[in-house]
């Protein structure tokens, strides 16, 4: 955790904390009565603002606003996305709880608000006081940037900041319980008093990020073909007795378990044996365990990195590192994993522990489910593209994809749980038309949304836009694609296979090839989704999405913008990029 000043810290009595312990361990807990200033028509009201891609953000918001209740505060939660500027300037008491996305970026339903407020320097908010928790990953160069903005505009705007900002990096929780155990009280002006009940628990609240269900893996088929350059994978994850459901457009978060190579390669380039038991969590477990299922092993934190290059004084590594520049270190990294760099330098060898202290928590993989809910309440479809390269002599294989194709079998419990994504959903009107754009896996979500569609017998025009590199290996899904054609549950398909001719082609030529149509639909009130890369293929199709409105709308670029912000606003134009 890192707050820039801690002394605002008002403790908590050992009840208290007790309690908080239970609460943020993901009981299910009731608040039987409120404490502090009394009823809840006279409570305080704070708004806690989240700004949230996969609903890391949101499940956090969530946390406080049940600590703020226990406190006798009047919480409400809000999307950045639902919430005029207009009533985000009357705010009194706000909370802001924000990752950050793209490169240092703000997560999508946090940009609109963003824009305004951050262009308008008339905006006064003395009356506000507030306090931002950021949630990033320290692997990222613009490390918990979108907190970083909202903190410093907000103070400097004027707002009085109660407690400083909490930068939180992936195993975000202690850092995340610490910042509310210390914001609440200061917006409750020291109100106390808990009576919660946490005997109640449901199947639905005991899954989830903090418990991940063991889900077994009922199906793993090939969907590319064996002659492909790559290799895409359909997976089915039974979710059968776990009381969790879903809907179309959520993801499903996988906590893989790392290579059982890997884990002995490093053990070996480390000097070590394997047996050696080192604590994880107050757990006490052999380093070969702690490697395979605890620490991430194949990219290198900026930790190991640091120690690496002290160690070796290896110039290349040093000066990537000590330039500042980061295309020079990224560069030098590309292809590079953790065996890379202790094999470079073979001098480098590290106790267990030292070697722990210096690596990053495993993380879950986030995957757009490919099915809907509905069609499929037991099951979770997963369409993955397997992480595989060769650089440095030798074969990479990415830790979750490679984890699902290699290693889990029916045998195997693969924990997961649920990321809802409550604006990239199938709208509620059926007769409304849905564009989807889903190049390779981007195709992902939309199988669901049109499973979904087609359970619910809707009428609306559905136009899908996918690509990937060649029709006779790539074209994955057709037969289903073909099928849902012909029973008119896909109106529309256009197909951009990128590497079938000399010329790439991508979805979003196929976009202003047919942007007559498209700004017809979109003028219907039609939805426009986006899923897949982010780096580029989103980017691109943005810039064509904003050509077709300018052109096919007859409008300068400032009037297809303000046209592309009100389908955002109107959640007619969402994205689940990665
Ligand atoms: C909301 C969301 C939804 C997603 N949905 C999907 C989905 O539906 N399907 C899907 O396939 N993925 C999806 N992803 C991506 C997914 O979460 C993982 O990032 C992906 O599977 C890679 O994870 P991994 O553990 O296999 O690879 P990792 O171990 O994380 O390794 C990936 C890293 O390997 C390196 N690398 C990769 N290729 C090369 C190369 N050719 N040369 C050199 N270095 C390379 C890069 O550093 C890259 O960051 C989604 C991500 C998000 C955030
Ligand atoms: N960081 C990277 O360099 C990189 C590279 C590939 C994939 N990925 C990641 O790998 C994961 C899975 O990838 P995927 O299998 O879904 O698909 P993908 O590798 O992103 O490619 C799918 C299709 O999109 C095309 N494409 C490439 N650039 C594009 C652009 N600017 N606009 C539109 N289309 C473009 C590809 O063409 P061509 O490949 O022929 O150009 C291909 O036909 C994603 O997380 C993706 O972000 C990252
Ligand atoms: C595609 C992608 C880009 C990201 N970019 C950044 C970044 O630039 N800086 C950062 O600190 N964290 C970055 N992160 C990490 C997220 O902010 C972090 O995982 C956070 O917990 C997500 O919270 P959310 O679920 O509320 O969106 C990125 C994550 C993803 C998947």
């Amino acid at each position: 955790m890192k707050t820039a000043n801690n002394s605002q810290n008002i403790p908590f009595n050992e009840a208290q904390q007790a309690w908080l312990g239970g609460f943020f361990a993901g009981m299910h807990s009731h608040i039987l009565q409120s404490a502090g200033s009394g009823d809840a028509a006279n409570a305080r009201a704070i708004t806690i603002l989240y700004g949230s891609q996969t609903g890391n953000s949101e499940s956090v918001a969530h946390d406080a606003a049940q600590v703020a209740k226990a406190h006798g505060l009047n919480p409400s939660i809000l999307g950045m996305d639902e919430i005029e500027a207009d009533s985000f300037t009357k705010l009194e008491y706000l909370l802001i709880i924000t990752s950050t996305y793209g490169e240092g970026e703000m997560p999508d339903n946090a940009q609109l608000l963003w824009d305004t407020i951050s262009s308008d320097d008339s905006i006064e908010l003395a009356n506000m006081k507030y306090s931002v928790l950021a949630l990033g990953d320290t692997s990222y160069d613009l490390y918990c940037q979108a907190g970083i903005e909202w903190d410093q505009r907000l103070e400097k705007l004027g707002a009085k900041r109660l407690y400083e900002r909490v930068d939180c990096d992936v195993d975000f929780d202690d850092a995340a319980e610490s910042w509310i155990s210390n914001i609440i009280p200061l917006m409750a002006d020291g109100a106390t008093a808990i009576t919660i009940d946490s005997t109640s628990t449901s199947s639905a609240a005991k899954y989830g990020r903090k418990n991940p269900f063991p889900g077994k893996l009922v199906a793993n088929r090939l969907l590319s073909s064996p002659d492909s350059s790559k290799e895409i994978c359909h997976y089915e994850i039974s979710i059968a007795g776990s009381e969790l459901s879903y809907e179309a457009g959520d993801a499903l978060n996988v906590v893989p378990v790392n290579c059982p190579e890997l884990v002995t390669d490093i053990i070996q380039a480390i000097g070590c044996r394997g047996d050696e038991d080192e604590p994880v969590s107050g757990v006490l477990m052999p380093l070969t365990q702690a490697l395979a299922e605890h620490f991430e092993i194949k990219l290198p934190s900026k930790d190991l990195l640091d120690e690496i290059a002290r160690r070796s004084g290896g110039q290349e590594l040093n000066n990537s590192l000590s330039s500042g520049d980061k295309d020079k270190l990224s560069s030098y990294l590309w292809g590079r994993d953790t065996l890379d760099l202790l094999l470079q330098f073979p001098e480098m060898q590290f106790s267990a522990a030292e070697f722990l202290a210096l690596l990053k928590p495993l993380q879950h993989r986030a995957y757009s489910i490919s099915s809907s809910g509905k069609a499929h309440p037991e099951t979770v479809h997963l369409t993955i593209s397997s992480v595989r390269y060769n650089s440095h002599n030798r074969e990479h294989k990415g830790v979750c994809s490679t984890y699902l194709a290699d290693l889990a079998d029916d045998k195997t419990a693969v924990r997961c749980f649920f990321s809802p994504n409550k604006v990239f959903r199938v709208p509620e009107d059926n007769d409304l038309p849905m564009i989807m754009v889903g190049p390779g896996t981007g195709i992902a979500p939309f199988r669901a949304f049109l499973q979904e569609r087609e359970f619910r017998n809707a009428k609306g025009i559905n136009w899908l836009f996918f690509g990937d590199r060649n029709a006779t290996t790539d074209f994955i899904y057709q037969d289903e694609i073909e099928a849902m054609q012909k029973s008119k549950v896909l109106s529309k398909l256009d197909l951009a296979f990128s590497r079938d001719q000399e010329e790439k082609i991508y979805v979003q030529d196929r976009m202003r090839e047919k942007g007559e149509e498209l700004f017809s639909l979109l003028e219907q009130g039609g939805y426009f989704f986006v899923c897949g890369d982010a780096l580029r293929m989103a980017k691109d199709v943005d810039k064509a999405l904003h050509d077709v409105i300018a052109k096919h709308g007859k409008l300068s670029e400032e009037q297809a913008t303000e046209y592309v912000n009100q389908m955002k606003k109107d959640k007619r134009y969402v994205r689940d990029v990665y």
